[in-house]
């Protein structure tokens, strides 16, 4: 396998319904994941680039989460369909999409 030149993370984490932080697996992350790899498959970017669900990445109020590196760009609120626009003006076209990302205050 070769160096992927990035990494999508993305949040599948669940919680309890009553917990207070609730989670992003509530909040559709499943469709989200499933979305990319769909596109992954189709789009023959495996290799290219890695995809991993992952569990709770800190953002879940803001979820569901994606997390990109090695820029280290979190996005909130993703949706499936926002997936094409991650994929494509993202991995592909090297600019992140503006309208998903979380302000860099996440970071403390
Ligand atoms: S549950 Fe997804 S970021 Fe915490």
């Amino acid at each position: 396998m070769g160096k992927p030149a990035k990494h999508v993370f993305v949040c599948t984490q669940s919680r309890p319904p009553e917990h207070p932080r609730g989670s992003c697996a509530a909040n559709g992350s499943a469709d989200v994941l499933q979305e990319f790899k769909q596109q992954f498959e189709q789009r023959q970017l495996w290799g290219r680039f890695a995809l991993t669900g992952c569990g709770c990445l800190g953002t879940c109020g803001t979820g569901p989460s994606v997390l990109i590196y090695p820029e280290s760009v979190m996005y909130g609120g993703v949706k499936k369909g926002d997936v094409t626009a991650i994929i494509e003006e993202h991995l592909l076209g090297g600019n992140p999409v503006e309208r998903l990302q979380l302000p860099p205050e996440i970071w403390g």
